[in-house]
C-alpha cells in the first residue's frame, strides 16, 4: 500500500544512484592523530581538532572543574536564565584576542552565521557573496531576505563589478571565508577591504578555519593580513581549532549590543554548558601561549601536500592545513576514500552540494597532534591507493 510517507526512501535511493548519498560513521576515541573508527584504528585526516585542543590537559581541567561548580547545563536562553559567568570571561578574552571592542558567543558558528547576517542586512539592503562561501553564510543570506549577488572566487575584479552595477540599496554587506573550508585557501581580504572602504560596504569575514592557525597568537586571517584594528566585523568558531563547541562574533560594542537584542539564533535558544565555555576559555589561553603547535601543524601540512602531489594527485593550491584532492565525480571519490580506510587512513570525500559538481575530493586536514608515524602511516596508504588506481 502506498503511504504519504513513500518519497522519503525514494528521495534515498535517488542520492544512492548519484553516488550522493551521505552514511554516519562512528567514532569511538577522541579526535587525535589515531582514532579508533567503528572499531578499527586508522590515521585520522578529517579533523577540524587543528591544534588539538580538544585533549589537553589544561582543556579537560577547565572543562571539568566549570561542570563541578555550574552542573552540566547552562537551563536557559541567555537573555532570560543561562547567562553563567564564564561567558563574559570568555568574550572578553575573545574581544582581547580579535582586538575588538567586544565579542559574543554563539551556540555554534552555524547559529552565528544564520543569526548574524539577518541583523546586518534586510529586505532593503545588497549582500556579496563568494561562490564558494560555507552553507552557513548561504542560509544566513537566505534568511536575511537582502538581495544577494554571487561573486566569482576570491575575483575582487569581479566584485568591484557587482558593487558598481548596484544602486538603490540602502546598506551593503561584503561577506567571505576567511579560509575556505572546501579548498584551504586564503580570501584576499586587504583588497576586498578596500572595496568594502570605497563602496561603503560592511565587511564580514568568516574566520572559521583561520582562527588559531594564522595571525600572531592564533588570532586569525584578519591579523594575517594586515587588518587588526581596521572596521571589520570578525565571525568565528570555537569548534575548531579551538576544539570545543560554539561561535562567536568579534566587532565593535554597538554591533555587540544590537546583536543582543535582534539576533535570533542568539536570543531563542539556550546557552551552552559551562563545561564547553571554561573549556574555550581555557583553550583560547593554550593556543595565544604558545606558537608550536601552529608551526607544527602547518609542517605536518606541507609534508603531506609536497608528498601527495610527487604521488600524483591532483591538489588545489591550498595555503593551510586543509588539502584538498581533487577526484572529480562523486562516486569516484567515495571508492577512492574506502580504498584508503582499507589502508588505514580515513580522509572524507566530500561531494556536491558541499562543492561545485565535478570538483568531489578528498579533503585532507591536518592536526599539529599528527606524530611521524601517523603521516609516514598515511602517506604510505596513499601511495598504495595511487598505485592499484
Ligand atoms: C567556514 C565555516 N563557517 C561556519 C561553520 C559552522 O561552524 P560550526 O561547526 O561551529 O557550526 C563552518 C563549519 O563547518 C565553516 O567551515
Amino acid at each position: 500500500m502506498m503511504s504519504d510517507y513513500d518519497w522519503l526512501q525514494s528521495e534515498c535511493t535517488e542520492l544512492e544512484q548519484a553516488g550522493l548519498l551521505r552514511h554516519l560513521r562512528v567514532v569511538m576515541s577522541a579526535p587525535t592523530g589515531t582514532i579508533n573508527l567503528g572499531g578499527r584504528d586508522v590515521v585520522m585526516l578529517g579533523s577540524n581538532n587543528y591544534l588539538g585542543l580538544s585533549t589537553h590537559p589544561k582543556v579537560i581541567d577547565a572543562a571539568v572543574e566549570a561542570t563541578k561548580v555550574y552542573g552540566t547545563g547552562a537551563s536557559g536562553s541567555r537573555l532570560i536564565s543561562g547567562n553563567n559567568t564564564i561567558y563574559e570571561t570568555l568574550e572578553n578574552n575573545l574581544a582581547k584576542t580579535k582586538g575588538t571592542e567586544a565579542a559574543l558567543v554563539f551556540s555554534s558558528g552555524y547559529a552565528a552565521n544564520t543569526s548574524i547576517i539577518p541583523v546586518l542586512a534586510g529586505e532593503d539592503d545588497l549582500i556579496l557573496s563568494d561562490t564558494l562561501n560555507h552553507a552557513s553564510i548561504i542560509d544566513g543570506c537566505r534568511l536575511s531576505r537582502a538581495t544577494k549577488k554571487v561573486y566569482r572566487h576570491c575575483d575582487v575584479e569581479h566584485l568591484m563589478t557587482l558593487l558598481s552595477e548596484s544602486t538603490g540599496f540602502r546598506r551593503r554587506l561584503i561577506v567571505t571565508d576567511s579560509v575556505f573550508s572546501m579548498d584551504g585557501d586564503i580570501a584576499p581580504l586587504h583588497d576586498i577591504y578596500e572595496v568594502a572602504t570605497n563602496y561603503n560596504a560592511m565587511f564580514l569575514v568568516d574566520d572559521a578555519h583561520g582562527f588559531g592557525v594564522l595571525g600572531k597568537g592564533g588570532s586569525g586571517t584578519v591579523a594575517h593580513c594586515g587588518l587588526e584594528g581596521k572596521d571589520i566585523i570578525q565571525m568565528g568558531t570555537l569548534s575548531k581549532a579551538i576544539g570545543g563547541l560554539g561561535g562567536y562574533v568579534a566587532g565593535s560594542r554597538a554591533l555587540i549590543e544590537l546583536l543582543i537584542n535582534r539576533a535570533r539564533g542568539f536570543i531563542f535558544t539556550t546557552g551552552l554548558p559551562p563545561a564547553t565555555l571554561a573549556a574555550a576559555n581555557a583553550a583560547l589561553n593554550v593556543m595565544r601561549s604558545s606558537s608550536k603547535l601552529r608551526k607544527r601543524l602547518l609542517e605536518n601540512a606541507d609534508t603531506v601536500k609536497i608528498s601527495l602531489a610527487k604521488m600524483g594527485y591532483t591538489l588545489l593550491p591550498s595555503q593551510t592545513q586543509i588539502i584538498p584532492v581533487v577526484i572529480g565525480e562523486p562516486q569516484h571519490a567515495t571508492d577512492i576514500a574506502e580504498a584508503l580506510l582499507i589502508e588505514g587512513v580515513f580522509a572524507p570525500a566530500i561531494r556536491p552540494p558541499a562543492v561545485p559538481s565535478g570538483t568531489s575530493r578528498l579533503r585532507v586536514t591536518l592536526m599539529a597532534t599528527h606524530t611521524d608515524s601517523d603521516i609516514e602511516h598515511a602517506l604510505c596508504g596513499f601511495e598504495n591507493v595511487i598505485s592499484s588506481i
